[in-house]
């Protein structure tokens, strides 16, 4: 065993002995003094008995994934049903009394998109480049405008991007937010594993490889800071991802249909046309509601059709849900809902035995829970219609489908359509994108009535492009 002077490192690395992970410290001989102490740092970070209990749950040769029992389609409100309007005025009541909080998922890692820094800081705006974070932040404070009160928005981060996402917020003064209605808090992170060995993983001499444990974090931090929420007067959590431009922020017409219907969990869902688009979908699973993500839903069910042809599984999940506080965080004796955790393989470079280890196969297992896992433990589930087109246009690829270039066409289409509402004529191509970039701030206007008063005052130009802000 490694020598080492402080008792506390000495009764941890003998706890790494004893879960059988002492290969940490093959190549300790080898290790300057700093790096010795930040792999301790690292180390001490790690709950072993929960990861030991993971791996016997989830890798042991026994562990096996329950089946998933036969799902079928949920009802839901679809668009058409007159409910959603009608719940508008009880959403902004509920607003007004400051019972909602909006929480945005933004731990994420975004390998997929390749921007560097936060996925929020991402670029999006199609004309003066502002960000996701910029788009979410100016929708909040005309809402807040709305209803005439603050509005508590969470951001939840991860350890990876946690300084840069308070950064960016401070440098562009929270985007006129209000600093301390706007609580920035990283998510926890579970250490990766060697998928064969079960063996934790280092991303560096001195590191072990540490991964965010799933947007289901959300829950845990919702959980741990109940009592303060409460003492705020919220009670409903609206949650939102930071990928999707177009998600609503505290939508009343969302928010009063989930108080309307004594739900505990609402989510917005779009109707899928194709069977292989890669969303989760709401499924019902004996007596409750759930998502059941793509690769988990069979081929026969996925392209299963109604008599009109529409996908029988079509509610297809934008992430956007309201939760009841109580519900997750009940103050009664029970205690706060447990997560089911998911194990995600991938491919990564890591360090072992003072060398790096490349793979192009997926060599690490990561855990993780998703916020939607609380669904079925809800017994008054709500699904709620939503229009794609206005709703849902998620940046996740650098390129082809769900990139910056079709979200930022998505925004422009309905730009356009708001300002031919009020009589701005404008030249279209086939896909009704239009021939002059189009950027309209949420400060300006949310929708096609408020851009029309907006307009009292503001000259269109004839030509180029149309920047309102
Ligand atoms: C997710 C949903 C899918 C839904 C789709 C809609 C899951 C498992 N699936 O898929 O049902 O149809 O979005 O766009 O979520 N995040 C964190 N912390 C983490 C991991 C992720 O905050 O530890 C955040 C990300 O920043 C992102 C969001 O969660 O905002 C979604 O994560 P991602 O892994 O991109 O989910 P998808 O596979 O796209």
């Amino acid at each position: 065993m490694i020598q080492v002077e402080d008792p506390t490192d000495q009764a941890m690395v003998a706890k790494i002995h004893e879960a059988g992970q002492e290969h940490l410290f093959d190549d300790w001989d080898q290790l300057d003094s700093a790096t010795r102490h930040s792999l301790l740092e690292d180390l001490h970070r790690i709950d072993l008995g929960f990861i030991q209990q993971l791996i016997r749950d989830h890798l042991d040769a026994s562990a096996s994934e329950a089946p998933i029992a036969a799902p079928t389609p949920p009802d839901w409100i679809p668009l058409s049903d007159p409910r959603h309007s009608a719940a508008r005025q009880r959403g902004l009541e509920a607003l007004q009394r400051g019972e909602v909080a909006v929480m945005m998922v933004a731990g994420g890692v975004g390998t997929r998109l390749g921007h560097p820094g936060p996925k929020g800081s991402f670029p999006i705006l199609p004309i003066s480049g502002g960000t996701l974070f910029q788009i979410f932040a100016e929708s909040l404070l005309r809402l807040q405008k709305k209803v005439g009160r603050p509005i508590h928005w969470i951001i939840m981060t991860s350890p990876t991007n946690h300084s840069e996402t308070v950064q960016y917020f401070k440098q562009h003064d929270y985007h006129g937010l209000t600093p301390s209605e706007v609580t920035i808090v990283p998510q926890e992170q579970l250490p990766v594993l060697d998928a064969r060995r079960q063996k934790i993983l280092r991303s560096g001499p001195g590191q072990v490889m540490f991964s965010p444990d799933g947007h289901g974090g959300s829950i845990r931090l919702l959980q741990k800071k109940s009592a303060e929420l409460r003492q705020r007067g919220i009670q409903h959590i609206y949650t939102h991802q930071v990928d999707n431009p177009l998600a609503r922020m505290a939508d009343p017409e969302l928010v009063g249909l989930h108080i309307e219907q004594d739900s505990r969990f609402t989510s917005k869902a779009v109707a899928k046309t194709d069977p292989d688009e890669k969303v989760g979908v709401f499924c019902n699973v004996g007596d409750h509601l759930r998502v059941i993500e793509y690769s988990e839903l069979g081929k026969e069910d996925r392209h299963l059709t109604d008599a009109d042809g529409s996908l029988s599984f079509r509610a297809g999940n934008i992430a956007t849900h309201v939760i009841e506080l109580d519900f997750i965080a009940p103050e009664s004796t029970t205690g706060p809902l447990q997560l089911p955790f998911h194990v995600a393989r991938k491919a990564v470079r890591h360090w072992h035995g003072g060398d790096w280890h490349e793979s192009t196969s997926p060599n690490s297992v990561r855990f993780e829970t998703f916020i939607f896992d609380v669904l079925p433990m809800a017994n008054r589930g709500l699904i709620v219609e939503a229009d794609r087109e206005q709703e849902f246009a998620p940046v996740k690829n650098g390129e082809g489908s769900d990139s910056p270039a079709t979200s930022r066409a998505a925004l422009q289409r309905i730009w356009a359509s708001w300002l031919m509402q009020c009589g701005i004529p404008l030249e279209l191509d086939a896909s009704l994108h239009p021939l002059r970039p189009i950027e309209i701030s949420p400060l300006v206007a949310s929708d096609a009535a408020e851009l029309k008063q907006a307009l009292e005052k503001i000259e269109i130009p004839t030509e180029g492009p149309i920047l309102l802000r």
